[in-house]
C-alpha cells in the first residue's frame, strides 16, 4: 500500500493501485497531461482545496489491486459491440447467478458459527457489494452499453437516461469500480485471502473458493471494462478508428 502525504506527487500517486489515480481525476484537481511532478499539497493549495479531505478520499481508493493474468490483446481485437456482448454474457451473467449464492452463503456460515463479529462483517459486506453491482450492472446495460453500440453502429447516439455521450456515464461507472475495489479488499481483510483452516466445515470451504473466484471474475471484468471498453468507447466518440485503439 502506498504511503500517502501531502508531499507525495502526482507521478508517485500514478505508481499507486490504479484508483488512487481514478479518484483523484475524478476530484477535478488533475487532469491527463497535467505535470505529474506536482506534490498533492501543491495541487490542493492552487485550488483551495484542504489537502486533508484529499488525503481521506484518497485513503478509501489505497487498495492494491491484483492484476489479472489476464492478455488483453484478444479483447481489444473485438469489434466493439462484440465486447460489449461478451462482458454482458460472461461477466454480468456471471454476478446474477453468484450474488444470490454468496449472499445466502454468507448468511448460512454465520448461523452456523453462532454468530460471530467478524462473519457478520463479511454477510453485511457481500450484502452491501450486492446490491451495489446488481445496480451498476443495470446501469451500465441500459445506458452506457447501448450508448456504446450506437457508437460501433455509427449511428447516432440515442439518448438514455445518462444523456447521449458516454464521457459522463463511464466517469461514473469508474467510481463505481473503484468502490468495488474497495470492497473486494475488505472481504479479502475479512477471509485471510480467503483462507480456510485444515478443520474447516465444507460450507466455509465452499464459501471461500466461491469469493475467491468471484474477486478474480470481478478483477478480469473490471480490466477489460477500464482497460479496454472505455478508451475505446471514447475513441469511437472522438470520431478515432476503433480497430487500432485501446
Ligand atoms: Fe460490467
Ligand atoms: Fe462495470
Amino acid at each position: 500500500m502506498l504511503k500517502l502525504s501531502a508531499r507525495t506527487t502526482v507521478g508517485e500517486l500514478m505508481a499507486g493501485p490504479p484508483a488512487l489515480y481514478a479518484t483523484l481525476k475524478s476530484t477535478g484537481l488533475f487532469r491527463d497531461g497535467d505535470d505529474p511532478g506536482v506534490m498533492l499539497g501543491q495541487l490542493c493549495w492552487s485550488f483551495g482545496f484542504n489537502p486533508a479531505i484529499l488525503l481521506m478520499m484518497l485513503e478509501g481508493a489505497n487498495v492494491p489491486e491484483v492484476v489479472p493474468p489476464l492478455d488483453a490483446a484478444p479483447f481489444r481485437a473485438m469489434a466493439l459491440a462484440e465486447l460489449v456482448d461478451h462482458i454482458e454474457q460472461t461477466h454480468h451473467a456471471y454476478l446474477r447467478e453468484v450474488l444470490p449464492k454468496l449472499t445466502a452463503s454468507t448468511e448460512a456460515l454465520l448461523s452456523e458459527a453462532g454468530g460471530t463479529e467478524s462473519l457478520a462483517a463479511l454477510r453485511d459486506e457481500v450484502q452491501r457489494v450486492a446490491a451495489e453491482l446488481d445496480a451498476h450492472i443495470r446501469h451500465e446495460e441500459e445506458a452506457l452499453f447501448p450508448m456504446v453500440r450506437d457508437l460501433a453502429s455509427h449511428t447516432a447516439v440515442r439518448a438514455t437516461r445518462c444523456g447521449d455521450a458516454v464521457g459522463g456515464p463511464i466517469a461514473c461507472m469508474e467510481n463505481e469500480h473503484t468502490a468495488t475495489q474497495r470492497s473486494l479488499g475488505k472481504l479479502r481483510e475479512l477471509t485471510g485471502d480467503y483462507a480456510a483452516a485444515a478443520d474447516a466445515s465444507t460450507l466455509w470451504r465452499e464459501t471461500m473458493a466461491e469469493l475467491e473466484r468471484f474477486d478474480r471474475d470481478m478483477q478480469e471484468h473490471i480490466y477489460k471494462e477500464n482497460e479496454v471498453l472505455f478508451p475505446r468507447a471514447l475513441d469511437a466518440q472522438r470520431g478515432q478508428p476503433q480497430a487500432a485503439a485501446g
